[in-house]
């Protein structure tokens, strides 16, 4: 099945619902992620780079979660990983179908991007920072760019854009990740997994901690398998 043709609301919804399943939160903090299942369990988010393997569907599935976000959070380390990085609908490959999606939802503005930093040293010609809804959650703050004052841990970070309402989409990596799964502040879980051959230095940590997993985030039914020209991938939602 191919990803072309989603320019509709319906075409984009049915896509979604289909790769999987349910009703779709409109609330709370959801993660989405695309990893490999190592032999002894742990699921490794793929480094996102030019070797990494592509699927078309994966695309969509991370930009139909900016589509229906209030709030990204996104991280320095991804922005210095992944220099090409934007968030905008608009540059996806399914840009009116995904735009008329979120007027659908009634979001007229984009989401609002918040970029965790420490360390700041981040390109200010980044064009993820170039976003005039970016915000950089840091101890200190960087010319040019909206600023919170931020010394707290990224769990707190999220708890606290939790308790501002709207539904939180977590872009972050697996060092983040796996502290905000630990800590039980994710409430859905939109898991890729790409089942093919893969060089291990494509892959970065795991994302979660499986332990304890199938109570905290069931599984809203079985994975939805898709064969892209990488090989095959397989969309599962869990959720609370
Ligand atoms: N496959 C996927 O779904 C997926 C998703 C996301 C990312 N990735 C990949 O994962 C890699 C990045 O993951 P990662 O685990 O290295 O990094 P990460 O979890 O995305 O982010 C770690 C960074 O978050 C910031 N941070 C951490 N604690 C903070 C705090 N208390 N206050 C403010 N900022 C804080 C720091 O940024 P500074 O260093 O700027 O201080 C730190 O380096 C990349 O290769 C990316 O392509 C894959």
């Amino acid at each position: 099945m191919s990803v072309e043709g989603l320019d509709t609301v319906e075409a984009v919804e049915g896509r979604a619902r289909w790769l999987f399943g349910g009703a779709f939160e409109k609330e709370g903090v959801i993660h989405p992620t695309a990893c490999v299942r190592k032999a002894d369990g742990a699921y490794c988010a793929l480094r996102i780079e030019p070797r990494t393997p592509k699927s078309p569907h994966d695309l969509f599935a991370l930009f139909f979660q900016r589509a229906r976000a209030d709030v990204i959070v996104s991280t320095g380390a991804i922005l210095r990983a992944e220099p090409d990085v934007r968030y905008d609908l608009a540059d996806s490959p399914f840009g009116p179908g995904l735009l008329a999606y979120r007027a659908s939802l009634g979001k007229t503005e984009p989401p609002r991007v918040v970029v965790l930093s420490r360390r700041l040293d981040l390109a200010s010609e980044h064009p993820a920072l170039r976003a005039p809804q970016v915000e950089l959650w840091s101890p200190q703050p960087l010319s040019g760019l909206g600023h919170r004052p931020f010394t707290g841990r990224p769990v707190e970070a999220v708890e606290t854009l939790r308790a501002e309402g709207g539904l939180v989409v977590v872009e972050a990596g697996p060092s983040v990740t796996r502290g905000l799964h630990a800590a039980d502040a994710i409430d859905a879980l939109y898991l890729t997994t790409f089942a093919g051959e893969i060089d291990e230095a494509l892959l970065a940590g795991a994302a979660f901690d499986t332990a304890g997993i199938e109570t905290r985030l069931p599984a809203a039914g079985p994975p939805r398998r898709v064969e892209e020209p990488s090989g095959p991938w397989h969309f599962v939602r869990r959720s609370r």
